[in-house]
């Protein structure tokens, strides 16, 4: 891309949004701008910058001329070549990047949210329009793994996905399991260190990560998977007694997205907390920190790991994209940035979707409890890998925990439901997925 030997070319980028990203996209391409010029052959400048408030301090020295508190200004703007969409949500920024293409102006965006709900319009409309969208900024943050599918493993089917994408939810879990906090403090420092979504609800009920996975697998298999077709589950009720049991078998609970296709063709996507053994390097991805493992046809297993949220992580994405875009602007033309191929088109109910299980209940301290669990797991046809019943507990009650064979979802909820109705177990079951991460 470079051009030493030309004039550098000024793209003009309008700015929705000056929020955490925002800020960090505004410092630090001022920050890198002479990197950037030299590496790109183009003065990538912040020409016209929408924010809600007009007033609000930031923290950062933005000349005032550059504001102004409608979006509509931006796309409306001939002297803006590119638009850089990060103000979150679903329903002004659909009309804002839809605008922003049908102005045939590219778009750059972090907003996995809208994509995963979306993106099929929205790429169809870039496709119409012959202009690009880029999202590099919307997956795991820093990990430039959008580019990573699209460029660097274009000549892979992809087997599966496993992936650790959400800053929040690994940070709480890792306080959680390393320093026994709350999941309340937990989220509330996860809040103030800038991770966690202006909704952390988003993050803890597992649909941020869940709108990632839906990208990763719909650039992987060349079809938009619907978020009705994924299965999700969030962080909330997973505790400390959990991982601590988790702990003792070996394993470390993480919040895990699953992309995976079958020998029939079929994608299963899900997201949910899981047991993963603790001999396995995914296992030791802890704070905010991501990693996406692929396993791709040709290459095989590739691991990414980097800052997945935050302030700086983010806009480094939001900068690659800014640069891929200025230079595609000034030197050629490329595709929309969705590429339907239709390899296998069609997405695995989540009911079939199968995979080991950990259990632990709270059962009636007498014989004869083990054996009737069982006998309703093993009329079911699921197979025990092997219990444990800590000793020299006090009371009447004590744990039983399970570790389980394969099991199709549908076949455990049924199975749960059965246990659950013993007379001999006292609390609601708790009941987490294991990942081998054994191919
Ligand atoms: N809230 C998100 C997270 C931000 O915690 O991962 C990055 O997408």
């Amino acid at each position: 891309m470079s051009t030493a030997l030309q004039a550098p070319r000024t793209v003009r980028i309008g700015l929705a949004g000056l929020g955490n990203v925002g800020a960090g996209v505004f410092i630090n391409l001022q920050k890198n701008a002479g990197l950037l010029k030299e590496r790109t052959g183009c003065i990538l400048q912040v020409t016209k910058i929408a924010v809600r408030d007009l007033n609000k301090s930031r923290g950062i020295d933005i000349p005032s001329h550059l504001l102004t508190t409608d979006w509509r200004d931006l796309v409306a703007d001939p002297n803006i070549d590119i638009m850089v969409e990060l103000i979150g949500g679903t329903t002004e920024a659909f009309d804002l990047v839809c605008a922003a293409l049908k102005a045939k102006k590219p778009v750059v965006t972090g907003n996995k949210a809208l994509l995963a709900e979306r993106g099929q319009e929205l790429f169809k409309l870039a496709e119409e329009n012959h202009v690009p969208i880029y999202f590099e900024a919307a997956v795991a943050g820093g990990i430039p793994i959008i580019q990573t599918l699209q460029e660097g493993f274009i000549g892979n089917h992809i087997r599966s996905i496993h992936g650790i994408i959400n800053g929040t939810c690994n940070y709480i879990l890792t306080r959680m399991a390393k320093v026994g906090l709350s999941y309340e403090t937990a989220l509330a420092e996860a809040q103030q260190l800038g991770f966690a979504e202006a909704d952390p609800d988003l993050d803890v009920s597992g649909w941020d990560a869940a709108h990632k996975a839906i990208i990763l697998a719909s650039l992987s298999y060349g079809f938009w998977i619907k978020p009705e077709q994924v299965f999700v589950e969030g962080i909330e009720r997973v505790n400390l007694t959990d991982m601590r049991f988790a702990k003792m078998l070996g394993y470390t609970i993480k919040l895990l997205s699953v992309i995976r296709a079958d020998e029939k063709g079929l994608v299963e996507v899900r997201t949910q907390p899981s047991l993963v053994p603790q001999s396995h390097i995914l296992a030791n991805v802890s704070g905010a920190f991501n990693a996406v493992l692929v396993n791709g046809d040709i290459v095989g297993e590739s691991l990414f790991y980097g800052k997945g949220a935050g302030q700086d992580p983010t806009s480094s994405s939001v900068i690659s994209d800014l640069a891929d875009a200025a230079g595609t602007l000034i030197f050629n033309s490329r595709h929309s940035g969705f590429v339907p191929h239709g390899l296998y088109g069609k997405s695995k109910p989540v009911e079939d979707t199968v995979s080991h299980y950990y259990v632990r209940l709270t059962v009636d301290d007498q014989p004869g409890v083990l054996a009737r669990v069982a006998t309703l797991l093993g009329n079911r046809g699921i197979g025990i890998s092997s219990v444990i019943q800590p000793e020299d507990l006090e009371g009447n009650t004590t744990p039983l925990i399970f570790m389980l064979d394969d099991a199709p979802l549908k076949v455990m909820r049924e199975a749960i439901q059965a246990i659950s109705a013993l007379d001999c177990v006292r609390e609601e079951p708790s009941w987490l997925r294991v990942e081998t991460l054994e191919e």
